[in-house]
């Protein structure tokens, strides 16, 4: 792959040089070039930028100095006969993702130009497009701003250069990585296995490999759903007069409005059994925040409001059970399948390795015994954790 950078700070891109990037420019893998701005300007003082039109804070980057790079660039020898595929970084543009360089991955030639000050004058991106037939993308590292896009295409054609075959030797390594599918990666470990009093999970060293797998998929679920939830995706329902739910995990934030609504749960079912003990309704906020670290919590807004949660978690033995809990729904959603909605989504989250499916619910609450009959589950012979309470089961399809 070829990749000519233009900027007029060519010593920010001296890093291109070291680790795999410049391994694979001395393989010859990337052809990476980096040109001066500056070098196009025909003044004393290599002026490359002036005030803007119309007034505001700060300069914008002159046309003229960019159209020469540009036509240099075009110019210089060519052995894949392409036009290079025009990045610009910049704050205002669409978001650099793993997406997008495994689509740019696949460009046989890229050019970055680096803008700085307030950015470059727009007649540019026209000449580019227009003129010089080359396709133009404004691409942005994330929503802050930087000083200039020097470090945006370091951070891009690391992320890009790693995808071009042979630049990475282990191929396998690609594909189990964060961004790939969606989730974030699993937490690793490496020798010794005991280390200033902290062992490495023991599922890791029981050479169980379906286990391992399981735990892992498990981890990047629990951690993506912890730190990153917009990346799992929304499930859609359909609440009152057709409002549309969405079900998504439980962050911290929701913590407040979650308790609410489990403690409003919990009394009804108090209420129903004539008993307190409800665990549910004991559960405080700092129960609540920290059932999010050992559990995944799945949450039901429509137009914005909690109307419902249910909580999963793989049985604490590390057993093959997927344990189901605290299913509530407000009570105006009472009777519209909501909860089964959740109940599904309970279920299809589970990760690869688990055959059994719990549900512990009162004895009493026979319309609850009614509905999860009708899902498919039945007594099981695990013994309930309160009096006055039956566990439900079901295999896994
Ligand atoms: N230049 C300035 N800010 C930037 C950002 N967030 N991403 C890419 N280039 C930039």
């Amino acid at each position: 792959m070829r990749v000519d950078v233009v900027s007029i700070f060519p010593d920010y891109l001296a890093p291109l040089d070291l680790s795999l990037i410049g391994k694979a420019r001395e393989d010859g893998l990337l052809d990476v070039r980096v040109h001066d701005l500056r070098d196009f300007t025909h003044d004393r003082h290599r002026t490359v930028d002036d005030t803007p039109y119309g007034g505001g804070a700060g300069m914008v980057m002159k046309p003229q100095p960019w159209a020469e790079a540009l036509d240099h660039v075009l110019a210089l020898d060519n052995p894949s006969g392409a036009k290079p595929h025009l990045v610009v970084p910049g704050p205002g543009g669409q978001p650099f993702s793993q997406a997008l360089a495994r689509r740019l991955a696949l460009e046989p030639w890229l050019a970055f130009a680096c803008g700085r000050y307030e950015g470059i004058d727009e007649r540019v991106y026209e000449h580019a497009r227009d003129d010089l037939g080359l396709e133009v993308s404004v691409v942005s590292l994330g929503d802050y701003v930087l000083n200039g896009g020097e470090v945006a295409v370091l951070a891009m054609v690391e992320a890009i250069g790693r995808l071009v075959p042979g630049v990475i030797g282990n191929a396998e390594s690609l594909v189990e990585e964060s961004h790939e599918d969606g989730l974030l990666e699993y937490p690793i470990y490496t020798k010794p296995s005991s280390w200033n009093g902290r062992d490495v999970p023991a599922v890791l060293l029981s050479g169980n490999h379906g286990a391992i797998a399981a735990w892992r998929h498990e981890q990047r679920l629990a951690r993506t759903a912890a730190r990153r939830p917009d990346l799992l995706h929304a499930s859609h329902a359909t609440g009152p007069d057709g409002v549309p739910v969405d079900i998504t995990a439980a962050t911290r934030g929701d913590v407040p409005e979650l308790a609410v609504l489990l403690r409003a749960c919990a009394a009804e079912e108090a209420v129903a059994t004539g008993s307190l003990d409800v665990p549910a309704l004991h559960e405080g906020l700092d129960e609540v925040s920290s059932a999010l670290e050992t559990s995944q919590t799945w949450l039901a807004r429509s137009a914005g409001r909690l109307v419902g949660a249910v909580r999963t978690r793989r049985s604490p033995d590390a057993g093959d059970r997927w344990e189901i809990s605290r299913l509530c729904v407000t009570p105006d959603l009472d009777g519209s399948g909501l909860d089964r909605q959740l109940l599904d989504h309970a279920e299809d989250t589970a990760p690869d390795g688990i055959r059994t499916l719990t549900l512990e619910v009162g004895a009493h609450r026979t319309d609850a015994l009614k509905a999860y009959r009708k899902a498919g589950y039945r007594p099981a012979d695990t013994p309930a954790s309160r009096p006055g309470t039956v566990v439900l089961a079901k295999r896994r399809r």
